[in-house]
């Protein structure tokens, strides 16, 4: 999975964010046909007109098993699955209704890439193994209590892909993991952080996919929190345990 040219490509949450980013730079990069989902297809339009001949929209909630179904059936010809809709709340976790948050992040951050992942992973099979990627967080690898049950939804992910790369390796599917740091979407908008432009990071992961990274880094922030990961992660816990919510 590293020729993005002859790619078929399936993105979650390409509407808005990196999930739009990634869409505009796949196509930059020549991908023969993207499927764009999104739970509004409405929201597509400036997508699919841009690019009729390649962009074929598909409504996808993907916490909604039906239409997951209906999607891998419709997009039989994907080799590249990228799982990027997520969400995330920026309550305490001491807060009333962090457990309610807390369930919504798992549903579309940790359940959602789960059963999107079992539904292609027949399809990517079929078209020769392909690749799936999906988009964590470098605070997956050490909590941002700022975010706290939104980094443990990203952990999830984490771990769960790396089973899907185990069990999938014996029908040649890639599988990538991308960490970034903040970067400039809406979901990033109450955080105080520099953030990277989305295009930016979209341009980095299309490298990392391409290079075949099992783990993608593609940003300043997740590379430089990565290093001090590698050489001591109790370091690396003591600085993020200071990303508190605000009192
Ligand atoms: N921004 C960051 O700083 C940052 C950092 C690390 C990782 N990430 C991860 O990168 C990915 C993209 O984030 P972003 O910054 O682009 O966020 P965003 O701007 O808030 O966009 C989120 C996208 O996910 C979609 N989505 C949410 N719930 C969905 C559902 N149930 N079904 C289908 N689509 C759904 C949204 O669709 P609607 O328009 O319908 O809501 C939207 O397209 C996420 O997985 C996020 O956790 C982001």
């Amino acid at each position: 999975m590293t020729d993005l040219p002859s790619s078929v490509v399936f993105v979650t949450g390409a509407n808005r964010g990196i999930g739009r980013a990634l869409a505009q730079e796949l196509l930059t990069a020549g991908v023969s046909k993207l499927y764009a989902a999104a739970r509004d297809t409405d929201s597509l339009a400036e997508l699919v007109n841009a690019h009729p001949d390649r962009v074929i929209a598909i409504q996808l909630d993907v916490t909604k098993a039906n239409e997951i179904a209906s999607a891998a059936t419709l997009a039989s010809d994907t080799t590249l699955l990228i799982n990027n809709a997520g969400v995330a709340g920026f309550t305490s976790s001491m807060s009333g209704d962090a457990i309610e948050q807390a369930r919504v992040e798992m549903d579309v951050n940790y359940f959602a890439p789960l059963a999107v992942t079992q539904a292609f992973a027949p399809v990517l099979k079929a078209n020769g193994g392909g690749g799936v990627v999906s988009l964590s967080s470098i605070a997956a690898l050490s909590n941002f209590p700022v975010l706290g049950t939104y980094s443990a939804s990203k952990a999830a992910v984490h771990s769960l892909m790396q089973a899907f790369r185990a069990e999938l390796a014996a029908q040649g599917t890639y599988v990538g993991t991308v960490y970034p740091g903040p970067v400039d979407t809406d979901m990033a908008a109450n955080f105080e952080s520099e953030k990277t432009a989305p295009a930016d990071v979209a341009k980095a992961i299309l490298a990392g996919i391409s290079a075949k990274q099992e783990e993608i880094f593609p940003d300043a922030m997740s590379q430089n929190l990565v290093a001090v990961l590698d050489k001591d992660r109790h370091e690396l816990d003591a600085m993020t345990a200071t990303f508190l919510p605000a009192a």
